[in-house]
């Protein structure tokens, strides 16, 4: 086989290309991580970004390069409301437009950063690749009326695309031969007007029981599932994803347990414990697939028709909006 169909076979298996610019969610960092008054910075689509936190606790996202001679903004300086690049002492107001260049009377009006739509949510900064978001950051069932006890972990680099490791939810073949899982009741999935996906189905696990599962992937990279036990308590996941340009993805994961469900209500402490249990459950399952995840090389089309689950959602992947319309400004 010669470079270029060498080349054109990996762009296929992988979907990189695309999967850089899917206008959904991507979770770019540990909210714990950035401090009140600091900036980090994180990849982005094909570039990069930095998180401003202000003094007020509010997050504000802009493309990373300062507008002068692009130093990187997460070495910037959060001074008096604005974020001054150390180079020049360029700054930038919470719109990311430049409010002062202190050796010139005016500031060209092109000197502004890219401000992307972001959100804190489940212990993760958030942002939308879009001008404005499109659809909500993963939302849970009943998640508004609780207390909530959670905890977001970053995972490493997966060395897969973050949509086909999203893949593995409704892999109901590998729940029973991986996890040793049986399924009793299989998917039912639907798309929503919104771009959301939908679906629930029923497993049997030999050390928990039986437990119920309502998910949702909010764009291909991002999946939220509440899970009921056979005692009724529920618990969340969210596993989400953000591409990197060199391939594969940055994995986010957090889980919680809310303190009310059902009409029964537990203990903080309770709560702890059960998250302590979720994620030993969690942990068990993503040992158990990581290595053949980073290993593997998937073809779309060796899928057979017992995949068709799995095929639903590599097919809402393929069809997913993309767009990159800070690409003047990241990298
Ligand atoms: S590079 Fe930022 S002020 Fe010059
Ligand atoms: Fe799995």
């Amino acid at each position: 086989m010669n470079a270029e169909a060498g080349r054109r076979l990996d762009v296929e298996h992988t979907h990189t290309e695309t999967e850089l610019f899917h206008r959904t969610w991507y979770p770019v960092a540990l909210a714990d991580t950035v401090a009140s008054n600091g900036v980090v910075g994180a990849n982005f689509s094909n570039g990069r970004v930095v998180v401003w936190r202000k003094e007020n606790g509010e997050i504000s996202v802009f493309s990373a390069y300062c507008r002068h001679m692009g130093a990187d903004l997460s070495l910037a300086e959060p001074m008096d409301g604005k974020l001054r690049c150390l180079f020049h002492h360029w700054s930038y107001d919470e719109s990311g437009q430049c409010a002062d260049i202190p050796c010139a009377n005016s500031v060209p009006g092109s000197a502004n950063l890219f401000q992307y739509p972001a959100e804190e949510k489940h212990g993760l900064i958030w942002v939308f690749n879009g001008e404005s978001p499109e659809f909500p950051v993963a939302e849970l069932a009943d998640e508004a009326d609780t207390e909530v006890i959670s905890e977001a972990r970053y995972m490493g680099h997966i060395k897969c695309p973050a949509w086909v490791l999203k893949l593995n939810t409704l892999d109901v073949q590998h729940t029973r031969a991986l996890h040793n899982q049986d399924i009793v009741e299989y998917p039912n999935i639907s798309l929503n007007d919104n771009g959301v996906m939908d679906f629930d189905y029923v497993v049997r696990d030999k050390k928990i029981g039986l437990f119920s599962v309502t998910g949702h992937y909010f764009g291909p990279n991002c999946i939220a599932l509440a899970g009921t036990m056979e005692s009724g308590a529920l618990n969340y996941v969210v596993s989400a994803g953000t591409p990197v340009p060199q391939g594969g993805h940055d994995l986010f994961v957090s889980l919680g347990i809310p303190l009310t469900c059902n009409g029964v209500s537990m203990s903080r402490e309770e709560g702890e414990e059960h998250l302590a249990n979720l994620w030993t459950l969690y942990l068990r399952l993503f040992d158990e697939d990581l290595e053949i995840i980073n290993s593997m090389r998937f073809r779309f089309d060796h899928l057979i028709g017992e995949d068709k689950y799995m095929k639903r959602v590599a097919d809402y992947a393929k069809a997913f909006p993309i767009g990159n319309p800070g690409s003047a400004f990241i990298s």
